[in-house]
């Protein structure tokens, strides 16, 4: 684990019993949230890497054909860019239902991208960190590391009750981009599956 972060997993009540909080999304969260939110601001973590080595049975595919999503991987000086959402406690039941196949919840220290250092104007104790969820290696649905060609012949193949895996993909690197983020590794896959339908990605 980064050892910015602390495992959250068990700390299901004393969030609960928060006012409200900070949620950081690394994935869909980037572009749709599917919950209220009282706000949204684009923010990053540190010591933490986004991967698509996360295989999803329930979103954007099924269990006999997984799909592949992001997940986050410790590496030491990372960052990795996204939304911070403010949210009430009640909306927590339906994430940790939405994020279950292998996703774990921790708590890692939270920076704005305008250099913000507190999301609040109320300095309540929590309100520089967030909550993040993380599938860790050897969940059920994991599927590790693999080149950008095969991860996007995957989710190419890939379609869940969420729709195709490929709009999951296409949407975050859109996302990145319009945020004005180089993400090497979302980027290169984006551009394999592009290939691969044999279609080129062109910028402006
Ligand atoms: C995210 O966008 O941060 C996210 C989405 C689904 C599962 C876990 C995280």
């Amino acid at each position: 684990m980064s050892h910015h972060s602390r495992d959250a997993t068990g700390q299901g009540a004393p969030l609960a019993e928060r006012s409200s909080l900070w949620l950081f999304g690394y994935g869909s969260l980037i572009y749709k949230a599917g919950f209220d939110f009282q706000q949204r601001r684009p923010a990053h973590i540190r010591g933490w890497r986004r991967r698509f080595w996360q295989g999803s049975h329930d979103h954007r595919g099924t269990l006999s054909n997984p799909g592949r999503v992001a997940t986050l991987v410790a590496e030491e000086g990372a960052v990795c860019h996204g939304m911070a959402y403010r949210i009430g406690p009640e909306v927590l039941a339906g994430l940790d239902i939405r994020e279950k196949n292998g996703y774990r919840r921790f708590m890692t220290p939270l920076w704005f991208d305008d250099g913000d250092s507190r999301g609040t104007t109320s300095k309540d104790e929590g309100d520089d960190e967030a909550l993040v969820y993380i599938a860790t290696e050897g969940n059920e649905a994991w599927l590790g590391e693999a080149s950008a060609p095969e991860i996007a012949a995957h989710i190419s193949a890939a379609v869940g009750p969420s729709g195709p895996n490929r709009d999951y993909l296409l949407l975050l690197a859109q996302s990145l981009r319009e945020m004005g983020h180089n993400d090497a590794h979302v980027f290169a896959v984006e551009e394999a599956l592009l290939a691969l339908e044999g279609r080129r990605h062109t910028t402006g």
